[in-house]
């Protein structure tokens, strides 16, 4: 008697074992399927964020410019530029590309890149900066933030940083 109760209890605990087994078998397909529709979702905002920056009329700051995008062609040429946000781009005397606030510190008018002077100009009330948003003419007083700029090898993209 004594002998047969621990071989229940043994028959017992391999039964409720491979049971706990079979369980965690369907756990694991279960959570197969949940992942799979998990990471359905998961991609959906991916290719947003993949194609979000660098549009030239986007609202990003920094990141990649697409140069090949119609929207930034006025790069192409020297003293083309484009507004990227909350800064101006320009393709200035010499092929360089400069980006800086695009916002003029006097009142915060778009200042924009004049190729004969080689400088940033505020159409409301003169103001004028240089290449690198130094005050040249006031009344602004306060120089445009500079931005640092990166040309990949291929030519097509514009990594603008802060
Ligand atoms: S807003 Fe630019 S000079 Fe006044």
């Amino acid at each position: 008697m004594k002998t047969q109760q621990p071989e229940e209890q043994l028959n017992r605990g391999e039964f409720l074992r491979s049971l706990g087994m079979s369980s965690a078998a369907l756990m694991a397909f279960y959570c197969m399927g949940t992942l799979s529709a998990c990471s359905s979702k998961s991609t959906d905002p991916a290719p947003s964020t993949g194609s979000g920056t660098g549009t030239g009329t986007g609202t990003g700051t920094s990141g990649a410019l697409d140069l090949t995008a119609s929207a930034n062609s006025a790069l192409k040429t020297e003293g083309g530029y484009v507004y990227n946000g909350s800064m101006i781009v320009a393709r200035v005397k010499g092929g360089g590309y400069v980006a800086l606030a695009r916002a003029c510190t006097h009142q915060g008018t778009n200042v924009q890149y004049r190729l004969t002077q080689n400088d940033f100009y505020c159409p409301n009330h003169g103001s004028e900066f240089s290449t690198v948003g130094a005050v040249e003419v006031g009344p602004a007083t306060t120089g445009l933030a500079v931005y640092k700029t990166a040309l990949s090898t291929d030519g097509n993209t514009l990594t603008i940083t802060t």
